[in-house]
């Protein structure tokens, strides 16, 4: 195997939801290293592809892999291979009654059986990364959102994961707080993370993402650079949303 291989390779995936059907043979690869933006309306089925990759939700067929590991093969030991998914969610999702710290070190000695200590360590790092070394001792409730979001972020990236997986990770952030995730999320992408990020923020899109995936009803109707999907969108749906998205306008 070289390193050329996609890191994320879905291969007809369809997901059905009773007779809903929200993902439509989809087949999606996402290469080592890459930064891939997914836009589109509500109920197109971002976030259900988001859940697919790490099987959170499983598709009713087609084949996930993740770094050389068939998701959908039964065999897969799901939760190993679920340690090198990080994912972060709009609502942060931080146990309230533990530290900043202990939110990251807390899969790290169960899950992973580090010592304490080491756990720390990695925690403090992560903490550091994501510019947050003053607040390891602080509880979620006393920290912003763009913090408590950074937290979340600092928590998955202590699982020293292969793949990071955003699902509108500013969405629930006042405005003022949306750039220092941003700008944590860029600097991830510098370092040569492999993320997937389904987002609104167009301009982030546009700068940072290697490649932007624009869905709508279930399939993914068009993607490429962003200098060509975002300036010059070849389907009219994409065309329409773009619009929507960047001249929004009272109803
Ligand atoms: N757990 C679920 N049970 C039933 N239907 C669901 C479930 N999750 C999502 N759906 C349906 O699947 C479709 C796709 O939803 P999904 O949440 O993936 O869209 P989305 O593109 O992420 O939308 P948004 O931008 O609003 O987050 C929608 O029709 C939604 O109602
Ligand atoms: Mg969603």
């Amino acid at each position: 195997m070289t390193q050329t291989d996609p890191l994320v390779e879905i291969r007809g995936l369809n997901k059905y939801f009773g007779s809903n059907h929200v993902l439509r043979d989809i087949d999606f690869s996402v290469a080592r290293g890459e930064v891939v933006c997914v836009i589109g309306p509500s109920g197109s089925g971002k976030s259900t592809l988001l859940r697919c990759v790490n099987l959170l939700e499983t598709p009713q067929s087609g084949t996930v892999k993740v770094n050389e590991q068939e998701l959908t093969d039964p065999d897969c030991d799901i939760d190993a291979a679920r340690r090198q998914i990080g994912m972060v969610f709009q609502q942060f999702n931080l146990f309230p009654h533990h530290s900043a710290l202990d939110n990251c070190t807390l899969a790290l000695t169960t899950v992973l059986k580090k010592k304490r200590d080491e756990a720390e360590r990695i925690a403090r790092e992560n903490l550091e990364r994501v510019g947050l070394a003053e607040k390891v001792d602080a509880y979620p409730a006393r920290l912003s959102g763009g913090q408590q979001q950074r937290v979340a972020i600092a928590r998955a990236l202590s699982m020293d994961p292969a793949l990071m997986l955003f699902d509108e990770p500013t969405s629930a952030l006042d405005p003022e707080l949306v750039g220092e995730v941003l700008t944590v999320m860029r600097r991830l992408a510098d370092e040569g993370m492999t993320m997937i990020v389904v987002t609104h923020e167009i301009a982030f899109a546009r700068e940072v993402a290697d490649r932007v995936v624009f869905m709508d009803g279930g399939g993914i109707v068009e993607q490429g650079k962003p200098s060509t999907l975002l300036s010059e969108p070849r389907e009219p749906r994409t065309r329409d949303f773009l619009k929507r998205v960047l001249e929004p306008v009272a109803d």
